[in-house]
């Protein structure tokens, strides 16, 4: 299948790519760069600000000249802090951003779209795990961001007929091939290495949440299987009858910040100090997906561990 891949120099978009391209697909990329390298993806990128004024018409014509029949949209700004200080760029950019792209895959029918969420759609929930239909109530912008786009492609299925799926990420980590690692340093395993590299101590928020170590708990999914999870919802898509469009994706298991940082220990074999500090605001105890409906709908689960995510995520440049 010919694939549009939005975000396709990223760190989740380039692993995307390459297992959709592994397998067969033919796949083109749209990224304006701004955080992502074009060394990372192998194949034709268009460069364009999707929130830009150009985006409709270049999009338009990518589909058009590679009989694109599906886009996988990934392409979106991404840190929470800055989404509480520059709310409205971040909607712009989100929500403009995927305005631009149904648009133009409405003009050219394109019919088919995965559209890349988060877990922050739900905020703080009570339940600590989350099962797709709880309220969503996301606590920043960015997580705004990722709701009304839910809502955004659920409402062109309404009007002109997408078939769309919706995945919700959790805790993101580890690297596929040892080129793809993630650079952001906003998640807590990239930000634990780059303090361990700089012979700093790992500051950890909170040790007296009602965990068992008193330590948040989160899920986190190697960026691998996050792949494989695509490719089994893009299959998903060619269904008649799709049940469902909204998906966790997780390993339905939670770990400590201690257990990640007891995991960095023994599989890099440096040893490092860890400062304690208040917690942050926002932070709830225990995030942990369901993950119920994905393995039943899309026969997909996660197949890595916290080990294979950390060592992995120690070698990727
Ligand atoms: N990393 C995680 O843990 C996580 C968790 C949940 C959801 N997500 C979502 O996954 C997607 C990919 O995240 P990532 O971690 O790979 O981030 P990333 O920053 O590495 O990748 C995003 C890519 O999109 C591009 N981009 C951003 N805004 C753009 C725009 N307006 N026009 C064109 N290109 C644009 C960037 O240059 C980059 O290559 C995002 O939608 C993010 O919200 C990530």
């Amino acid at each position: 299948m010919n694939i549009l891949l939005t975000g396709a120099a990223g760190y989740i978009g380039s692993h995307v790519a390459r297992l959709l391209q592994q397998s067969g697909h033919e796949v083109f990329g749209a990224d304006d760069l701004s955080t992502g390298f074009a060394t990372r993806f192998d194949g034709k990128i268009e460069h364009v600000d999707l929130a830009s004024a150009d985006a409709v018409e270049a999009l338009k014509a990518v589909f058009l000249a590679n009989q694109i029949e599906a886009v996988v949209h990934l392409a979106a700004r991404k840190q929470v802090g800055e989404s509480v200080q520059k709310p409205e760029w971040y909607y712009l950019q989100n929500i403009g951003g995927l305005a631009n792209l149904l648009t133009a895959m409405r003009e050219t029918r394109v019919q088919k779209l995965l559209f890349s969420s988060s877990a922050a759609v739900y905020g703080m929930p009570e339940a600590q795990i989350i099962t797709e239909d709880i309220h969503c109530q996301p606590i920043n912008p960015y997580g705004e961001t990722k709701l009304i786009g839910e809502w955004m492609v659920a409402d062109a299925g309404k009007a002109w007929g997408l078939n769309h799926v919706s995945l919700r990420y959790f805790n993101v980590a580890g690297a596929g091939w040892e080129d793809l690692a993630d650079t952001a340093v906003a998640n807590l395993i990239p930000i634990a290495f780059a303090a361990i590299r700089a012979g700093e101590p790992v500051r950890v928020f909170g040790d007296d949440y009602p965990t068992d170590d008193g330590s948040c708990v989160r899920d986190y999914i190697h960026v691998l299987d996050l792949a494989e999870a695509h490719k089994s919802a893009l299959e998903y898509l060619d269904q008649a009858n799709r049940e469902h469009s909204v998906f966790n994706v997780g390993t339905g298991t939670g770990a400590s910040v201690f257990e990640v940082l007891a995991a960095i220990k023994e599989q890099t074999g440096v040893d490092f100090e860890v400062s304690i500090e208040p917690r942050r605001a926002g932070d709830p105890p225990k995030l942990c997906a369901d993950v119920n409906r994905i393995q039943s709908t899309l026969n997909w689960q996660a197949e890595n561990d916290l080990e294979s995510i950390v060592a992995s995520a120690w070698l990727a440049k």
